[in-house]
């Protein structure tokens, strides 16, 4: 499934809308970038050009301009097609591609960009444009201002620079139904490769063959990863951003899984924690407990109204109390929580916005205060506890216990919809799915 270009062009009318008359914004996608001689990372289109374009090649710059009248104009500027350089490096829609089937109102080779942005920014009152992404872009920019202001006698440059970001951000932040579809694909995806990395261990495999597991599932649905994955094995789990996945998976130890798809440019983000031989032991078991016990209360906490930070803070009693009745911390809940004692096991916060990005744009505040949860935001919850290999505060049984329980949640006028509810956590559930798998 893909959007249809009439979803790009809607956006594109939302942001002309926004941008108020007489004004022009400038968004470039990503460059390609260079991993070793002669190799490149596989091209990305930035997030927000390609939300407003459905533009996927490199070298590419979208240019939005409003007029006096509510009207506006979209001009894209692209690669030219060149019969040998698509022999070498593939396909490109160019100048006529560019107006054909991605709904350019005017379109040019990028290798004019240069010359063609001083014409277009000429008597507009604000330029849009994204501060900060790249730094060559940005001289470009002070250059192109420079430039219109020298060689134009009786007209000017944009007297007013506005942070594009600020507008696109907002505008990625509440999903349409139509987002939320392809979301769930991914989710879905996602959460098949989950259950087969639970099918497929064994005891004696290494951390980045079960990583393999999961790879199978995202290749086999045209996806790759939509960050770098963590599977990390007994107390590898510790390590937040573990990504080495170099070690062998130990009978008795519980291996932690963060990893997900993207689909179409929409990101799923899924963690489970579950057993190497397929049984929780005693101490893995009360601590697991622990943290799904949090994670479905903080899901019940996105709700439209509530704070952004509501799951997390329902999540840190849940998790304090846990800690406190296990043994782990003493003294009184609301004081530990007061006092932040909890992040000896749990450092890190409940969630993020989820969308085009993993760890997705959109303000989490307004001026001082959490925002609220609106129809069609996009959050993840990840509770977790991480009890370290060396931590002698705690009796020794814990030590080394690394769990976190992860899922993509929406918030919807119905209360809170899982996207990622495919793939089982609880207890009972994760043993039957892999006993099974064993029989
Ligand atoms: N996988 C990155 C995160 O959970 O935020
Ligand atoms: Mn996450
Ligand atoms: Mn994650």
């Amino acid at each position: 499934m893909k959007l249809p270009q009439a979803d790009f062009r809607h956006r594109r009318d939302r942001l002309a809308e926004k941008m108020g008359p007489n004004s022009i914004a400038i968004i470039a996608t990503r460059e390609e970038m260079y991993r070793n001689r002669d190799a490149d990372y596989k091209f990305r289109a930035d997030s927000s050009f390609f939300y407003l374009t459905g533009f996927a090649e490199p070298e590419a710059v979208a240019v939005i301009e409003t007029f006096e009248d509510d009207d506006y104009s979209y001009s894209l500027f692209c690669r030219e097609r060149n019969r040998e350089m698509e022999i070498w490096n593939g396909y490109r829609a160019g100048i006529d591609g560019a107006i054909e089937d991605y709904d350019a109102d005017e379109a040019y080779a990028i290798d004019l960009f240069d010359e063609e942005i001083i014409e277009k920014l000429l008597n507009k009152e604000r330029l849009y444009y994204r501060i900060g992404h790249n730094a060559a872009f940005d001289a470009r920019a002070s250059q192109w201002i420079k430039q219109a202001d020298a060689e134009h006698r009786h007209e000017s440059a944009p007297a007013q620079l506005v942070q594009l970001d600020r507008i696109v951000d907002e505008m990625r932040l509440v999903k349409s139904p139509q987002e939320l579809e392809l979301m769930q694909i991914a989710a879905n995806i996602s959460a098949e490769a989950h259950t087969r990395a639970m099918q497929m261990v064994r005891p004696g495999m290494m951390e980045y063959a079960l990583e393999a597991e999961l790879n199978y599932i995202f290749g086999q649905n045209g996806c790759v990863p939509s960050y770098n994955s963590i599977v990390g094995g007994g107390a590898n789990a510790c390590i937040l951003h573990y990504v080495e996945n170099n070690k062998p998976l130990k009978d008795g130890d519980l291996v932690l899984i963060d990893a997900a798809c993207e689909y179409e440019f929409y990101a799923s983000d899924i963690t489970r924690t579950f057993p190497v031989n397929g049984k929780f032991s005693a101490e893995q078991k009360a601590l697991y407990e622990v943290v799904l016990a949090s994670q479905y209360a903080a899901i019940d906490a996105v709700r439209i109204g509530n704070s952004y930070r509501e799951p997390h803070e329902v999540a840190v009693k849940i998790l304090t109390e846990g800690l406190v009745n296990l043994g782990l911390l003493k003294g009184d809940v609301n004081e530990l929580i007061q006092t932040e004692a909890y992040r000896q096991f749990y450092m890190h916060g409940t969630g993020h916005w989820l969308g085009m990005d993993v760890h997705d744009v959109g303000s989490y505040k307004k001026g001082e205060d959490w925002r609220q949860y609106e129809e069609g935001m996009v959050v993840t919850v990840e509770p977790g506890l991480y009890i370290a290999p060396d931590d002698e505060t705690v009796d020794e049984k814990w030590r080394g216990i690394g769990i976190r329980i992860e899922d993509d949640v929406v918030a919807t006028s119905k209360g809170p919809r899982v996207l990622t509810a495919n793939v089982v956590k609880d207890i009972a559930d994760i043993e039957h799915l892999m006993a099974q798998a064993k029989a």
